[in-house]
């Protein structure tokens, strides 16, 4: 592992046992707080697109506002923010995804995204990859291209990362935790 992606990885804290027993929880606003972790952060996650034309980076509420926002500065591209159910003021689109337990739904306002936009889809961490394949399918429905998404953390025997890439997004990760 690089220096970089060790100095991202001590920097994220684990709490066992949140938001209930037997989960552990990787929590980034240690990282967030740490100035060096949080830039290196965005260097390594942008690192493919350097140069690249990206039209819009989409962030997925909450967490992934926080990076999504860093990472649109970044590659001087738009910022689109998909948001669970409710929030947005102007006219919606929605998509309904898979939680651990049901399904609930998130919205992108019905200009966020024009056709043939390219598109980087950005989180915090992909567990189950419900979350993110929604995104995705909200993304193409308004006739975006979904260039990559990309996440700090891979929780990978969740399978997230996999199934998006079965939808044939290919996805960057910076860290993993088994
Ligand atoms: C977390 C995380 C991802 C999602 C990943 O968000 O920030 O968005 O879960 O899980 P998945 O791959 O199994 O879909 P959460 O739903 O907890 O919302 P929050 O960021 O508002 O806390
Ligand atoms: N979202 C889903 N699983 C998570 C975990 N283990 N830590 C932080 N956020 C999560």
């Amino acid at each position: 592992m690089t220096s970089a992606l060790n100095d991202i990885a001590t920097s994220i804290r684990t709490i066992p046992d949140y938001p209930k027993p037997g989960v552990q929880f990787r929590d980034i606003t240690t990282l967030l707080g740490n100035a060096r972790a949080f830039r290196r952060t965005i260097d390594e996650l942008v690192q493919p697109w350097a140069g690249a034309k990206v039209d819009q980076v989409a962030g997925i509420e909450a967490r992934g506002f926080i990076i999504g926002g860093a990472v649109a500065h970044q590659l001087s591209a738009g910022f689109v923010p998909i948001r669970k159910k409710g929030k947005l003021p102007f006219d919606t689109v929605s998509m309904s995804y898979a939680l651990e337990y049901g399904t609930d739904e998130m919205e992108m306002h019905v200009d966020a995204v024009g056709k043939g936009d390219r598109v980087i889809l950005v989180d915090d961490l992909i567990a189950t990859g419900g979350t993110a394949e929604g995104a995705v399918k909200l993304l193409r429905q308004r006739g975006a291209i979904v260039e990559a998404a990309c996440f700090i953390i891979d929780l990978p025997e969740l399978g997230g990362a996999a199934k998006l890439r079965a939808l044939d997004v290919p996805v960057r990760t910076l860290v993993t935790f088994e």
